[in-house]
């Protein structure tokens, strides 16, 4: 299977939210809301990496870093996710090529960091930390994490984009 991974085109819209969507069905800790997300976070101009792998040409899989805020005022910090592979895709090394890619894009693109809303044993193997102060509001901390380009961490609290309330 060749897998390729790029920036998301004009037209990959529809099959973007579709294997969002088929993703998420039945991952746990999910309201089933990551497609709209997506979409929502395109409308408002804040995706700011937005990447697919392709197998043989098709898109199985998608990636999508925005701007986050935070309480200290630092500036140039992103979160990742939403970040889909078709189930039938999954455990394929796919989603490690869009960490991967994404990240090495955000940084290209001059970013302070990158944060990330899920599990550590997954994310800590691309570079993610849980760091002492910088946090997610609601969620155990060790489900947080950050990945800094130049070593040095905010403080405080993070928000999301506002995209992130889409219901639909
Ligand atoms: C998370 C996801 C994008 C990973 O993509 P993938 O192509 O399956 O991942 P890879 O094949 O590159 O990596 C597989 C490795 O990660 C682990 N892994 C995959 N998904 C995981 C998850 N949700 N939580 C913890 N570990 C996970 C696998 O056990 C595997 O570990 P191993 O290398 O030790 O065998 C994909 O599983 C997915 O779309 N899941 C549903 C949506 C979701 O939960 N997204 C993350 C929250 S935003």
């Amino acid at each position: 299977m060749n897998i390729e991974v790029s920036s998301e085109k004009s037209g990959d819209e529809a099959r973007i939210h579709h294997v969002t969507e088929q993703a998420f069905l039945s991952a746990p800790h999910t309201d089933h809301t990551e497609q709209f997300i997506v979409d929502a976070l395109r409308r408002a101009g804040a995706l700011t990496i937005s990447q697919v792998a392709k197998a043989d040409g098709e898109i199985i899989g998608h990636v999508a870093i925005s701007p986050v805020t935070l309480s200290d005022g630092a500036t140039g910090w992103f979160g990742l996710g939403p970040i889909s592979v078709l189930p039938e895709f999954q455990g394929l090394g796919i989603g490690s090529k869009l960490m991967q890619s994404s990240l090495d894009a955000l940084e290209e693109v001059g970013a302070s960091g990158c944060v990330v809303l899920g599990d550590p044993a997954y994310y800590g193997r691309f570079g993610f930390e849980v760091v002492d102060g910088l946090v997610f509001p609601g969620v155990p901390a060790e489900y947080f994490q950050a990945l800094s380009f130049s070593g040095e961490f905010p403080q405080g609290e993070v928000s999301y984009h506002e995209a992130f309330s889409a219901q639909g």
